[in-house]
């Protein structure tokens, strides 16, 4: 079936917000929607046009917001629902669409529908969540189970922390000695559905332009190729197609190969099931970098390789094209640490132009444009190890810089308070900070055919253990050539002989950068920590 691809996703950069951290407006400690609209002409100047929100929903939170308690109000922390209508409507008058989060596969304890489910008594809500037959009963190991915490004699299923019960979504593969374990067909599982498509609808007719959808596979259980996962987010595609054709549905799956063609419009190249992602930004010092697999192809060694990450994203994007986009990440949330952590301002403008050339959708996690450090604190809200890459936002140097004027220790959580602490007003007049590159690079991508979305990618040239990573993007007859040398060393390539008589129009090189006659053909070379930009006719 064709499906409906929106315009605007081929132009589109993602700024993402954790609401708590962004800008308070009330005073109370805490990031809130109006402070985001208050904010909106900032992000209009950044160049983005699209933003995803961390859940606001009403939640206890011990997830911070990924344990929904009701989908449809906004957490009175964060505003109202009156307040997220008018972030809708002024973002949209700044050519900016807001993507909310939705959490299908799990509820907070708290929810409505768990409350009644965990009674005793059958209720119309007692088979919207998988509970065991009973509390005694050890479900198969690959189900988390929590047992004790209901009025039922019954255990529940959880997908993440123990107060985030799966919602019902029913089991591809059935056990005829489990029969609690119902087909996706039964009524549990089908009423859930709807809910959650009620859910989407609200959201929809109030304004937003789509949905980051919260662990995207996990829905149906034991369904190892994801068949029964991918129809439901497929009959969701096909509702949005003819009801909400500009909105969009990005998973958080982490396989686009199999994300896509279930519906979604785009997915996230991530951590998890990633080593390509991992070898490609994860900074030293994180997670198993030293293993030569590891190294960081962004680090000044030169240690890293671009091959790994192109093992994994070139057969992604060869079944992608022309389907759905690949996200690839600054950060997020979950990510540790910052990616600005122990890298050089000249590392983190080559990372950017990488980032921002290559195909797909984009994504700037907050504060990474200013390159915000990761912070060692104690876990707030589930953020445990997280809680590092969610500190306020950096605007000033005044008061909390500049994050709220609630007294400091009112604050969600605490701000950097180093004195070389990256703050936006810093950057703002520096025309070589971060900040500034950042902006002009999302001009440059939206300026250039070529560098959208759907643009093609070649590789020129990539090989293990040499430098630099060069590749095309091309689209309507324009054509663009990157070239990184993440080393610090300087380093130098012919290019293949098909571009022999070609015309180079250097649009943007850093320091160092040349291309020259060498013979009858071109040699490249970049200076240490360098990239250039070369527009091909
Ligand atoms: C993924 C979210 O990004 C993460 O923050 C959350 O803890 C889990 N899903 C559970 O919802």
């Amino acid at each position: 079936m064709k499906r409906n691809n929106p315009e605007w996703l081929k132009q589109a950069v993602f700024y993402q917000i954790y609401p708590q951290s962004f800008y308070d407006s009330n005073d109370d400690g805490i990031g809130d929607i109006p402070g985001i609209i208050q904010k909106l002409d900032y992000l209009e100047s950044l160049g983005i046009n699209a933003v995803w929100i961390n859940p606001c929903f009403v939640s206890p939170f011990h997830d911070a917001g990924y344990d929904v308690a009701d989908y449809t109000r906004v957490a009175p922390r964060y505003g109202t629902n009156e307040d997220l209508k008018r972030l809708f409507e002024e973002a949209k008058k700044r050519d900016i669409r807001i993507v909310l989060d939705l959490v299908p596969g799990h509820t907070s304890v708290e929810h409505p529908w768990f409350q009644a489910s965990q009674k005793h008594g059958k209720n119309p809500y007692s088979d919207y969540y998988i509970w065991t037959n009973s509390v005694f009963e050890f479900p198969p190991s690959d189900l988390q189970v929590v047992r004790g915490f209901a009025q039922r004699d019954a255990g529940f299923i959880t997908n993440f922390f123990w107060c985030q019960p799966a919602l019902n979504y029913g089991f591809a593969q059935t056990d005829p000695s489990l029969p609690w374990m119902q087909p996706v067909d039964a009524e549990g599982p089908q009423m859930v559905r709807q809910e959650i498509k009620k859910v989407m609808a609200f959201w929809l007719a109030l304004g937003a332009s789509g949905f980051r959808v919260d662990m995207a596979m996990s829905l149906v259980k034991h369904d190892p190729e994801k068949t029964e996962t991918a129809r439901f987010w497929t009959e969701i595609r096909e509702w949005l197609d003819a009801a909400y054709p500009e909105a969009v549905i990005i998973a958080e799956w982490g396989e686009p190969k199999q994300s896509i063609p279930a519906g979604f419009h785009v997915d996230f190249q991530l951590g998890f099931g990633s080593p390509g992602w991992v070898s490609l930004l994860r900074n030293q010092g994180w997670g198993s970098w030293r293993d030569p697999y590891n190294w960081s192809f962004f680090d000044e060694s030169g240690h890293g390789t671009i091959m790994h990450f192109l093992d994994e994203y070139l057969p992604r994007l060869n079944e992608t094209a022309g389907k759905g986009y690949i996200a690839l990440i600054t950060g997020n949330h979950d990510e540790v640490p910052r990616i600005a952590q122990g890298r050089s301002l000249a590392m983190m403008k080559l990372i950017y132009l990488f980032l921002l050339t290559m195909p797909g959708t984009p994504f700037i996690y907050y504060g990474d444009e200013i390159g915000m450090r990761y912070l060692n604190l104690p876990s707030k809200e589930g953020g445990y190890v997280r809680t590092g890459v969610r500190t306020p936002m950096q605007w000033s140097n005044e008061k909390n810089a500049g994050f709220s004027n609630a007294p400091a220790e009112a604050l969600y959580l605490p701000v950097d308070d180093a004195a070389d602490r990256p703050t936006i007003a810093d950057q703002e007049h520096d025309p070589d900070s971060l900040l500034n590159r950042v902006r002009s690079l999302i001009k440059t991508r939206k300026a250039l055919k070529a560098l959208q979305a759907d643009g093609d990618f070649e590789v020129v040239y990539a090989e293990h253990g040499k430098l630099p990573f060069v590749y095309t993007r091309a689209k309507g007859g324009q054509k663009v050539m990157v070239a990184l040398n993440p080393s610090n060393k300087e380093v130098s390539v012919d290019l293949p002989e098909e571009l022999n008589n070609a015309d180079f129009d250097v649009l943007d090189v850093p320091a160092g950068a040349q291309i020259a006659r060498n013979g009858s053909g071109w040699r490249l070379t970049l200076g240490p920590v360098s990239g250039a930009m070369i527009k091909v006719s």
